[in-house]
């Protein structure tokens, strides 16, 4: 199957850090279909061979495991092309259209990885141009729209351009393959299904935390916020992956129909309810892996008096039978204590403890970043007597380690899936909508109260509200506990 692969922003940082890497790995791993073409397109003016050179330096910078020697990058390189393009010019469209007729691939993947402002302009021209043919797929980038109209906007333009099976939507994080095994957990195992609803659950906690801060996106970070950047997208998507009721098949409208309507039961958020519900927080200074990291509000370009939150938790409920009353905390914070990105799945506690001492309630622990596997933790007798304490135990998978030769990474395996024409790990437009949707009374609430964030000391587990917030229905962080 031959396919040209176009890359609207180029020389952009997502491009070269993340895009191209993939592709190479690809390209390593001999899973890059036969035949291909890539092709960068930016502003300036530049040749195939200057682009080439200007990418194998790009490269240096790129974790060393990754990188390509002299010999695999002059073969990937060969597939690589670029042209200059002005995406506001109908005529530079009408070019791109000639390059990609010349040889008439079987499929043409145009990734919008520009500034999301340009999306709606550079769907609209590929419309006019008739670049939007039934062999051809256009990804878009998150951060698809800042709120709801915005995002209805974009989606509008796009379905005005193209068929929904034609667009693809990122949320890299449905790429990662610990995501991907959540799906296999839940949907490929019998055993834990009678276990996964109200009855046996007592809360489920999404965890989402870094240890960086903004680095250089200042300007983009602050005009965002973690509600936007993380919880709108990547934690809402794992929330449906936790809560869908199984699909009726492995295609991707089985599988986004039933994660649709896991977001549509989830509980509208009111003024009240965010007050009470929702804690928003910003790093001070501080130190992170022994090392001090500056205040949010002194990292470059973010204006003094921002209220831009480097955090949230917020708890919310799915009004459906499976889980009503099952309350769903939910966080994500820069700047936190450790990398960590983890679902936990806290089961009721034994409903007459026989044994002395006390009992810690089962917990599944679905582990995403850094590492990627599953822990169980049960309670045991170490075999002393039988009159003593339970202890408890870990039953420990690391799919890193089981299944070191075959992961892929998250973008690797989204532009194969894109290439191939695969919707499954792709976000469908009332999904986003709807996640939308759910976010906005939130960022109604914010707009209106002063107070702004509370702060929190870059390092620690975000501000103590966080914790008040979940011990108020007698449950705690994973890490307090
Ligand atoms: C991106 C956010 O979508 O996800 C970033 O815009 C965030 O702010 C990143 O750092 C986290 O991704 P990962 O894969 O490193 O967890």
């Amino acid at each position: 199957m031959s396919f040209d692969l176009v890359f609207f922003g180029g020389t952009g940082d997502l491009t070269w850090r993340k895009l191209m890497p993939a592709l190479f790995q690809a390209f390593r791993h001999g899973k890059l279909p036969e035949g291909g073409r890539i092709l960068a397109v930016a502003r300036d003016e530049q040749t195939d061979e200057r682009y080439r050179e200007w990418l194998k330096e790009r490269f240096q910078e790129v974790e060393a495991g990754k990188r390509p020697n002299d010999e695999e990058f002059a073969r990937f390189s060969e597939l690589v092309h670029y042209r200059r393009m002005d995406l506001s010019q109908p005529e530079h469209y009408g070019k791109l259209k000639e390059w990609l007729s010349e040889r008439n691939a079987d499929t043409v993947v145009l990734y919008l990885a520009t500034s999301p402002h340009l999306f709606t302009q550079i769907c609209q021209q590929l419309g006019a141009a008739g670049l939007n043919g039934p062999k051809v797929r256009v990804v878009l980038e998150k951060p698809l729209g800042h709120d709801l109209a915005s995002a209805q906007e974009i989606n509008k333009v796009v379905r005005s351009v193209f068929d929904e099976t034609q667009a693809f939507r990122i949320d890299h994080y449905l790429g990662k393959p610990s995501v991907q095994n959540l799906m296999a957990l839940r949907f490929g195992n019998a055993l834990f299904e009678p276990l996964w609803r109200r009855e046996s659950i007592a809360n489920i906690q999404i965890t989402l935390a870094e240890g960086l801060g903004v680095g250089t996106r200042g300007p983009f970070y602050d005009s965002t916020g973690a509600l936007r950047d993380m919880i709108q997208n990547h934690a809402l998507q794992l929330l449906t992956m936790i809560a869908m009721e199984a699909p009726s098949s492995n295609d991707a409208d089985a599988i986004r129909d039933e994660k649709l309507k896991v977001l549509r039961a989830l509980k509208p958020f009111t003024a009240e309810s965010v007050a009470r519900d929702v804690v928003r927080g910003q790093y001070r200074a501080g130190s992170v892996d022994g090392k001090p990291v500056p205040a949010y509000l002194d990292e470059g370009k973010i204006p003094p008096d921002s209220h831009t939150e480097t955090f949230v938790a917020l708890k919310t409920e799915i009004q459906n039978w499976r889980w009503a009353g099952v309350p769903f905390y939910l966080r994500t914070g820069k700047r936190l204590a450790a990398r960590d990105a983890q679902i936990v799945i806290n089961f009721r506690p034994v409903p007459h403890p026989i044994f002395p001492g006390s009992s810690c309630p089962n917990r599944l622990i679905i582990k995403l970043q850094p590492e990627d596997g599953l822990e169980l933790q049960l309670m045991a007798n170490k075999g002393g007597s039988s009159t003593e304490a339970l202890s408890p135990v870990s039953l420990d998978l690391d799919f890193d380690k089981a299944f070191a030769h075959t992961r892929v990474g998250a973008y690797e395996r989204l532009l194969l899936d894109a290439i191939a024409g695969r919707l499954n790990l792709f976000v469908r437009s009332d999904e986003q909508e709807q996640a939308w949707k759910w976010v906005e009374p939130i960022l109604n609430f914010w707009k209106q109260d002063s107070t702004g964030p509370r702060t929190y000391v870059a390092g620690s587990w975000g501000p103590p509200a966080a914790s008040a917030l979940i011990a108020r229905d007698g449950h705690s962080w994973i890490e307090e506990c």
